[in-house]
């Protein structure tokens, strides 16, 4: 039995696909990139092109780790593939999105209802990953590349409180429900860290981390458009993310944190790594000079 992690090698796909790996479950990691081209046993997928849906089946697929592709509107093939999964057996599904998703929402949302309905029509089972900010967006996303190069990162969240959370974890939590440590329970997963910290507070960790002033500047939501592309990020993340900023800045993620809406201790069996030891841990790595 087969575990398919879609989302290629990307920041979190990657880490569920080996953390899948060291508990020596099978995996098969679905990539637009060749195959032979990456770390894991792999097959060639596009979202958007429904000609590449049936080859992960020539394995046996018991269950898939859904990330949607970047486009506005991923749901006509997300739900279109869930319905050849389904075809093939396939009962066991693990959605990431975000703190943003709502079920009833656009984006990712009209995937989560689909999983909700064919949970009552088809018998599946399904759990939806909602974390929040990333720590990787620091080393492997937007503020990478500026706080290597001028020791500074930009963003429109103001004094908005965020509990970054660290990719590893958020693969944990996948990897809960897909290796069977955790039971489906048909409903989303509200993923924080365990600390909040504005983007000073961010920056002031770096500078003590690396030994040199790391500033955060503040943007309105137009100049962080500008900023994002600038960057490198596509169309719909340089617009989509400011705006997230912006309701950060208004509280939209201290407020989860301090609901105590967070799930991951209870799927992890531990709290999640602090942005601080997760400084720590990365700053040999070369991300930030
Ligand atoms: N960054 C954050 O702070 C944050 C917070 C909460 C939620 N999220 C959500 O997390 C998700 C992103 O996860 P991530 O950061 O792990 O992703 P990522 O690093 O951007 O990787 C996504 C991967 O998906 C693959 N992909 C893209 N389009 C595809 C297509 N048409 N068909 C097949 N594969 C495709 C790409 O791989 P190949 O090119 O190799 O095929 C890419 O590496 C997004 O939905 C985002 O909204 C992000």
């Amino acid at each position: 039995m087969t575990i398919l992690v879609t989302g290629s090698i990307g920041k979190i796909s990657s880490r569920v696909a080996s953390q899948l790996q060291s508990l020596s479950l099978p995996i098969l990691v679905a990539t637009r990139r060749s195959p032979s081209s990456i770390p894991f046993p792999a097959v060639t997928f596009d979202w958007v092109d429904k000609s590449t849906y049936e080859a992960p089946f020539k394995h046996d697929i018991s269950a898939v780790f859904i990330v949607p592709p970047e486009i506005q509107e991923p749901a006509p093939y997300v739900n279109a593939f869930i319905d050849v999964a389904i075809a093939h057996g396939v009962k066991k599904y693990v959605l990431n999105a975000g703190t943003s998703a709502a079920k009833d929402g656009p984006f990712v949302g009209p995937v989560w209802s689909y999983l909700d309905t064919l949970a009552t029509s088809k018998n599946i089972e399904f759990a939806v990953l909602r974390p929040t900010w990333f720590n990787e967006n620091f080393s492997e996303l937007q503020h990478q590349q500026t706080i290597k190069e001028s020791s500074v990162f930009y963003s429109a969240a103001e004094d908005g409180k965020m509990p970054f959370i660290g990719a590893d974890d958020i693969a944990a939590a996948g990897v809960a429900f897909l290796a069977g440590q955790k039971p489906y329970e048909n409903k989303d997963h509200v993923l924080l860290g365990p600390q909040l910290l504005t983007h000073d507070e961010v920056a002031k960790v770096f500078s003590e981390a690396l030994g040199r002033e790391i500033r955060h500047e503040r943007k309105d939501m137009q100049g962080m458009v500008k900023q994002y592309e600038s960057v490198g990020l596509n169309a719909l993340y340089a617009n989509f993310l400011p705006y997230l900023e912006v309701t950060a800045s208004q509280g939209s993620q201290e407020e989860l944190f301090v609901a105590g809406l967070d799930e991951t201790e209870k799927l992890l069996g531990r709290k999640g790594i602090n942005f601080k030891d997760w400084v720590q841990r990365e700053k040999s790595k070369g991300y930030w000079g």
